[in-house]
């Protein structure tokens, strides 16, 4: 349970917010590389921590990120021309270059007026299918942070955009919540559970695949420079041997989740209070293509996803297009397991007010999310550095393997230690 005060100053990503100084010491993903596709395409409007923004791809495929309204008279640069090296407003004529020039003042043709003045540009940068920016005071601009994903060939990665409307938390809190793959996601989870069968599903990209129909997992926890990363511990029918599955939480909203070939990398951008943009992005040792991870995941089908905008379409309208009648095989009635996440997410309503559940042990992790975060806020509010904030989380990784008792589970992935070891030495250094 958390107090209303203390659920606002985590959910709550606008300007001047605690929660919103802690996001804007980060960088984010803006929007994937396929929303901007050629240069001199179309250009976004995004909206990020409860600020609207305009992303473009210029003549030259460089990606520009300025504040939506133009700083002449404040029309939409969203409806702007893109062209010749570019955005120029359509009101006036302004042109701006992605690194913010002014280049064009057509209504004041004076070219000294234009070379004293400076558009609001973000930095900007691309890596691994998705456009990052940084909104943040520029003076604590912090390095950029590598995932393990940015160094996958493009044919072994997909990454998908999911834009659905209710807080970051929400999200966040349903991926570091072990205990629900197992009844949430029964169908990919424990194929055979009407029977009371049980057969491991052996499709490898999905995440939800358990290896063990244990409802009741053992979570243990520890904290790493770059959040936590914790373990659910699951009996299997061999004795001495438990499913280990090792999820991190990397502040302020980035997990991963392991598939027996494929990791899923999971990052909740709060849109604003309300709205959150989910990036999954899914990668492995093999190739992969979008079709099958949009089937996963339940997209394929445009009452559930908008592929042009990115958005999730399922509503109260419909009930979120639940079939009651299939719900004699299915647990759900839903479909995939973005969808049942997602729905779950919108049924706790737009801002969900935690001062009223009921926590049981299942949800060490959940709360740990919170303390997390909770402190990460506090620092940020000092202006000393908050975990993950500038390292390189290449080493960050995500399993699922079966231990042997007495095992280390922390063994399992060595480089979460080294990832701490890292960041230990560079505080010695400082
Ligand atoms: S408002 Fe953009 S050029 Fe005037
Ligand atoms: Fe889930």
């Amino acid at each position: 349970m958390l107090s209303r005060e203390d659920n606002d100053v985590l959910c709550r990503v606008g300007p001047g917010t605690p929660g919103g100084t802690l996001m804007r010491r980060f960088w984010h993903p803006v929007c994937t590389s396929a929303q901007l596709p050629h240069p001199d395409c179309a250009p976004l409007r995004v909206r990020l921590l409860g600020e609207d923004y305009v992303a473009f791809r210029d003549t030259a495929g460089q990606v520009g990120f300025l504040e939506e309204l133009c700083m002449h008279r404040g029309a939409s640069l969203a409806l702007g021309r893109v062209e010749e090296g570019g955005i120029r407003c359509l009101y006036h004529g302004w042109k701006f270059s992605a690194s913010g020039a002014v280049l064009e003042t057509p209504n004041h043709a004076d070219p000294k007026y234009a070379a004293r003045m400076k558009a609001p540009a973000f930095p900007v940068r691309e890596e691994g299918g998705i456009v990052w920016a940084y909104v943040g005071p520029i003076e604590l601009l912090p390095a950029f942070s590598r995932y393990a994903f940015m160094d996958a060939e493009p044919a072994h990665r997909v990454v998908l955009r999911i834009n659905v409307s209710c807080n970051y938390l929400q999200l966040v809190e349903g991926g570091e919540d072990s205990s629900h793959v197992g009844v949430l996601h029964t169908n990919m989870a424990r194929p055979g559970w009407k029977d009371n069968d049980f057969t491991p599903n052996p499709d490898v990209v999905n995440p939800a695949a358990l290896a063990s129909k244990d409802l009741e997992p053992a979570l243990k926890i520890e904290e790493t420079a770059f959040g936590f990363q914790y373990v659910a511990l699951r009996k299997t029918h061999k004795p001495g041997v438990r499913n280990a599955r090792v999820v991190p939480f990397i502040v302020p909203y980035g997990r991963i989740i392991p598939a027996p070939a494929f990791l899923f990398t999971v990052l909740e951008v709060p849109q604003d209070d309300t709205h959150t943009s989910t990036y999954i992005v899914v990668h492995g040792e093999t190739p992969i293509t979008e079709e099958k991870i949009i089937e996963l995941l339940g997209l394929n089908d445009p009452r559930y996803y908008n592929r042009k905008d990115c958005t999730f379409t399922a509503s109260w309208a419909d009930t979120f297009g639940q079939n009651r009648e299939l719900m004699k095989e299915n647990w759900t009635g839903l479909r995939g397991v973005e969808v049942e996440d997602a729905t779950i997410g919108l049924s706790q309503g737009p801002l969900y007010d935690r001062s009223r559940e009921h926590l049981v042990p299942a949800d060490q992790a959940v709360v740990r999310v919170r303390r997390v975060l909770m402190e990460s806020v506090k620092r940020a509010m000092e202006d000393k550095q908050p975990a993950a904030l500038g390292l390189d989380l290449r080493g960050v990784s995500a399993c699922d393997a079966q231990l042997e008792d007495g095992a280390n589970w922390q063994d399992l992935l060595p480089s979460h230690r080294q990832t701490v070891e890292a960041q230990e030495s560079a505080d010695a250094r400082r």
